[in-house]
């Protein structure tokens, strides 16, 4: 059985595709908080050993924010940090943004690039409609490139790559952001409510699987190596004894073996079906 599931993740990137290669930068669980290991995210800039040649040639993070899959909103501090390590290396900050207007109670989202005049002129800010409203089909998204020189490399290399936007995506996602106030409102406070129910439940009756605490996205991580399962047993038993089809921490690369990924924006009425089930599957 393969112990590494990198692979998975790597197999289908467009950044090996175009030659490049990835230095993933673990976060770290501490006492059940995702973090950023700074130490590591300098290092992945100056490899002192192995295949990276010095000087660095890391042109550009990528970042998720918030992060998909473990909920993190990055705060002020964490921002400036990683924009500080970039910043010094010459490179680019792609901060992926789709679901930024997901937020659970207490967080608030900063754009990269509001944090400075710096920052702005090294982002590149991915934005979409398609979390918030629902839009994925749609395929409307908006990418801001503050800087002139960075977007006009990114125009000219995406020519006949990228397609440009259908008029049903772009309108839908005009009347969304002009609009969408009041649904996105009542959407946030359904979803805290769908956030607390299986918070709450896998507390009292399955404490061996840990949620770990979201502060935005639709998604919630879940820590089920308490099970005592490796990641495809996991996978067999979640979907063949529990009966639910939730999404394997192993395709988010070899840390997520042993967690699982539940998308929580369904009707508060699937909960109730499936945790009988869940409950007796991990007895
Ligand atoms: C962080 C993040 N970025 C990008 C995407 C892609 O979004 P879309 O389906 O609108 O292309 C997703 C979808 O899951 C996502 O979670």
């Amino acid at each position: 059985m393969p112990t590494n599931y990198d692979w998975l993740l790597l197999r289908h990137t467009p950044i090996r595709n175009n030659g490049c290669h990835i230095a993933n930068n673990q976060l770290r669980l501490i006492n059940g908080h995702y973090e950023i290991d700074f130490d590591e995210l300098e290092g992945k800039f100056n490899p002192e050993a192995g295949m990276m040649p010095l000087p660095s040639r890391a042109r550009m993070m990528i970042l998720s924010s918030p992060h998909n899959p473990v909920g993190r909103v990055w705060t002020r501090e964490e921002l400036i940090r990683m924009g500080e390590i970039v910043l010094k290396n010459n490179a680019v900050t792609v901060s992926d943004e789709i679901h930024c207007e997901l937020l659970v109670k207490g967080s608030t989202h900063i754009p990269f690039d509001s944090i400075s005049r710096e920052f702005e002129q090294c982002s590149v800010i991915c934005m979409a409609p398609s979390k918030a409203f629902n839009l994925a089909g749609l395929h409307a998204s908006s990418i801001i490139i503050p800087n002139d020189e960075l977007r006009s490399k990114f125009v000219e290399t995406g020519d006949g790559i990228v397609p440009s936007v259908n008029i049903l995506g772009l309108t839908a996602m005009e009347a969304s952001y002009r609009n969408g106030d009041e649904w996105l409102e009542q959407f946030l406070s359904y979803m805290q409510g769908n956030l607390e129910f299986p918070m709450q439940y896998l507390r009292e009756e399955i404490p061996k699987i840990k949620a770990i605490k979201s502060e935005g996205t639709y998604l919630v991580w879940l820590d089920c190596r308490g099970l005592g399962l490796n990641p495809m047993i996991l996978r067999a038993f979640m979907r063949e004894k529990a009966r639910v089809g939730f999404d394997d921490g192993f395709l988010f690369g070899s840390s997520g073996g042993g967690f699982q990924r539940i998308n929580i924006a369904l009707p508060t009425f699937y909960f109730g079906r499936s945790t009988e089930e869940d409950r007796e599957g991990c007895q």
